[in-house]
Parts: C-alpha cells; sequence; structure tokens
C-alpha cells in the first residue's frame, strides 16, 4: 500500500482512529488520493460510495502501467506486446474466478457492469427459455436494471413480470415469495443487497426454493461485491452479476459469472470478432465460452484495474471490509434516527453500508445540497429504485453510504450537517 504524507481529514477533524480489530483505516485512506482534498472549503466527505467508489493508488497504477508499457489488442497478436496484454487480460479473468471463488476461469465474461450483465442474460438464456405466458420473477426492492431488462423480454415474449412483495422494514417475505414460484417462472432475478434499502437478501435460501422446482437464479451483486465475501459456489446461484467501479475499481468493466453448462447452452448476445471460431457467408461457428460473449475489441484496462482492486480487497481482507463497514452502519444508525423528525427507510435486520432516510418538512435534494456545502457527498432521489419509493410512499429519499475509507469522524459531520438542515428548515 502507498502512504501519503497527510490528509485534511486528519489535520481538520477528529483524529481518524482504528476501529476495528485488524482494520486500520487511516492507512486506507493513504491510498485513496482524491479523499485528500477541500469541497467548498471543508474536508470532503465522501458518503456516496453506493453510487461509485472511489479508486486506490494501486488501480490506477494499474492502469497507467498497462497504457505505458504494454498496451496491444488481445487475443490475435503475435507479437510481445499483445501476448503480454493478453496474459494481463487472462490474469484478470482469475483474479475475478479467485474473488468469487467460482469452479473455472472460463465461467467468468467480462461485460461493462451490472446493467450489461443482466442485459445479457434476458437476451440470451431469456429469450431461448421465456415464452408466451411464462414468468419471470423478481422482488420488490430491485434497481431498475433488474427490471427494465426482464420488462422488456417479458414484452416481446408476452410473458408475465411477477413481483414478491417486501414488509415495511424492507424484507423480502420468504412465504410470500415462495408462493410466487410456479411451473410457468422460467427465472428469478434478485438483488444480493439492495441499493435503496441496504436489505441483505437471503440469496442460499431463495436459491434453494427456487432450485426445488429446477428454476434458475440470477443475484444482482452490484452493491454485495464491495462489501462482503461472496461464494457463488456456496450460494449456489446460477448467475451473479456486479460492476468494477463499485468495487473500487474502474469504470466500464463489470463481470457477468455463469455456472458453465448454462452459459455453454446460451447462444451469443453480440455478433463480430474474437467470439467466432470461423466465419463463412454460409455459417459461423461460435468461439468457446467466455469469449463467445466477448464480441470485439474489449475493455483491456479494465479487467487489469479490476484485478488490482480485487488484489487490494483481498489484501484487506472481505471479511473486515464486512465487519468494519457494519461498524459505521450501526454507529451510523444509531446518530441519525436520534435527529428529530428523521426517519430511516429500509430497517432491515440483515443490513449492509446503506443508509437512506427522509427528514420531515425538507426535500432531499435540499438535504443533499446542504451537506454539499459542508463538504458532504450523498445520494438523494430515487436512486434508480422507483418502484421501492412508491411502496414506502415516497419519491425520493436522502442516502449515506459507506466505504471501507469513511470513518465515524465522517458519520460525526454527516450528523453535524444534518442538524445544520434541521435549523435551516426550522
Ligand atoms: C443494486 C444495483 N444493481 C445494479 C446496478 C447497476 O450498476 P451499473 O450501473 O454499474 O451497471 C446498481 C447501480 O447503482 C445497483 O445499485
Amino acid at each position: 500500500m502507498t502512504t501519503l504524507a497527510s490528509s485534511p481529514l486528519q489535520s481538520g477533524r477528529a483524529p481518524l482512529r482504528e476501529i476495528a480489530s485488524g482494520f486500520d483505516v487511516e492507512k486506507v485512506r493513504a491510498d485513496f488520493p482524491i479523499l485528500h482534498q477541500q469541497a467548498h472549503g471543508h474536508p470532503l466527505v465522501y458518503l456516496d460510495n453506493a453510487a461509485t467508489s472511489q479508486k486506490p493508488k494501486a488501480v490506477i497504477d494499474a492502469i497507467v502501467r498497462y497504457y505505458e508499457n504494454y498496451n496491444a489488442n488481445i487475443h490475435r497478436g503475435v507479437h510481445y506486446l499483445s501476448e503480454r496484454a493478453t496474459a494481463e487480460y487472462e490474469a484478470a479473468r482469475k483474479s475475478v474466478q479467485a474473488f468469487l471463488h467460482a469452479a473455472r476461469p472460463a465461467e467468468i465474461i467480462f461485460v461493462r457492469g451490472a446493467t450489461e450483465a443482466i442485459n445479457l442474460v434476458a437476451q440470451t438464456y431469456g429469450r431461448v427459455h421465456v415464452g408466451a405466458g411464462d414468468e419471470v420473477l423478481i422482488t420488490a426492492m430491485e434497481h431498475h436494471s433488474n427490471i427494465v431488462p426482464w420488462q422488456m423480454l417479458c414484452e416481446e415474449k408476452r410473458a408475465k413480470l411477477r413481483v414478491a412483495p417486501i414488509n415495511d422494514a424492507g424484507e423480502l417475505i420468504p412465504k410470500e415469495f415462495e408462493k410466487l414460484l410456479g411451473p410457468r417462472t422460467k427465472i428469478v432475478a434478485v438483488v444480493h443487497v439492495s441499493n435503496a434499502l441496504g436489505t441483505v437478501n437471503p440469496i442460499a435460501t431463495i436459491v434453494e426454493m427456487a432450485h426445488a422446482r429446477d428454476i434458475p437464479v440470477l443475484v444482482d451483486g452490484a452493491q454485495a461485491a464491495p462489501r462482503m465475501p461472496v461464494n457463488v459456489q456456496d450460494l449456489d446461484c446460477d448467475f451473479y452479476t456486479f460492476s468494477g467501479h463499485k468495487t473500487y475499481g474502474p469504470t466500464g468493466i463489470g463481470v457477468l459469472y455463469g455456472k458453465l453448462p448454462l452459459l455453454e447452452a446460451m447462444p451469443p448476445y453480440q455478433g463480430g470478432g474474437e467470439m467466432i471460431s470461423s466465419v463463412s457467408f454460409e455459417k459461423t461457428v461460435f468461439n468457446k465460452v467466455p469469449h463467445k460473449f466477448e464480441a470485439g475489441t474489449p475493455d483491456i484496462s479494465g479487467p487489469i484495474g479490476l484485478r488490482a482492486a480485487l488484489e487490494y480487497l483481498d489484501r484487506l481482507g472481505m471479511d473486515n471490509i464486512a465487519r468494519y463497514e457494519h461498524e459505521l452502519l450501526s454507529y451510523a444508525t444509531e446518530k441519525v434516527s436520534a435527529i428529530p423528525g428523521v426517519r430511516l427507510i429500509g430497517t432491515a435486520k440483515e443490513k449492509a453500508g446503506v443508509l437512506s432516510f427522509v427528514m420531515d418538512g425538507v426535500h432531499p435534494h435540499d438535504i443533499g445540497t446542504i451537506l454539499d456545502q459542508e463538504g458532504i457527498a450523498i445520494r438523494t432521489g430515487h436512486h434508480c429504485a422507483q418502484p421501492v419509493m412508491t411502496r414506502f410512499g415516497l419519491d425520493a429519499t436522502a442516502r449515506a453510504s459507506f466505504g471501507l475509507y469513511n470513518t465515524k469522524e465522517e458519520i460525526d459531520a454527516l450528523v453535524s450537517g444534518l442538524q445544520k438542515v434541521r435549523e435551516v428548515f426550522g
């Protein structure tokens, strides 16, 4: 890890402390150059990690090293640079395999992000297996990217999108979910950690219920991958997706994990170079998995940067990260909910680092704007989860979401900022 000399946070506010055993947040912060700046004259407090996370120097350096030293197209050149770039690209696939505990590298497909991964499954597996009168089952807490691709598929195929309800705490109701699994259900698509509520879903139980009826399960892991250890073989899910940019890696790169027999049986998503073995005007023979799903020149620096991010997370330990973020969440939950007029949205028993809330008489956008003037970045709006807002009778919430470099002192700054909002609005 690199160490930067000083941080405005170290000089400006209460001293940083190690608050979880085995996790030195001060050292971690030194690895993230962007954090060490002022916003509107205050030390930057970045609490919008569910939207995207900041990048450690190791990731930035890996991308620069690629462009400075071995930029070349992959899989097709016989020259030195191309062979080196190909080896690094494929090494990145192995890093993702290890990160997700997948059985084989071929089960890892590089895509643009969780959104593209879900679209890929809907447009390949979905178009083959979902027909008129069939059903796709999702939940009421999905991000738009795990709703719209299925809605488009259902419209095209005259199939039905079924939605499992959630309770007032923002938890899935297992019995209600199970009732919706029927002979016409062709696939289940469910979020692992809700970006709007923070709820952690019981994926292993969901998979067990679906598999008892031979229904495959896709898990949207966009918010889980940066926050907790993920073992796709233990979960036994059929597909798992996540985005590099929320996992301390670059934008423009993401992952689709799929069980090999499913991937092998699926038609390609896009046609073009790289995804073929041979082409004539009469017939094309497709390449093997995973290349069958990676048409054209892919993002090469993306997987290389992502590998650096995953190795960084591995050095810290995903268990340590999960434990540390849980401490932050518990601390923030207690402090924020004690502010008069504040109501938390999403109070599930199992939650990960996302705190959504509303304040009586103040629009979330006003909360966000006032906090911004204090140097504090949060997200306000529907968080690309409008049906969740509808479920809670709202059109927006304010959302603070935590990352591995956040501190209790930053949560104290958030609380002071919210008290200021309270004062401004009386
Ligand atoms: C739960 C969840 N799923 C999917 C996505 C989509 O991710 P991306 O925009 O990186 O494709 C997000 C992004 O916020 C998300 O929070």
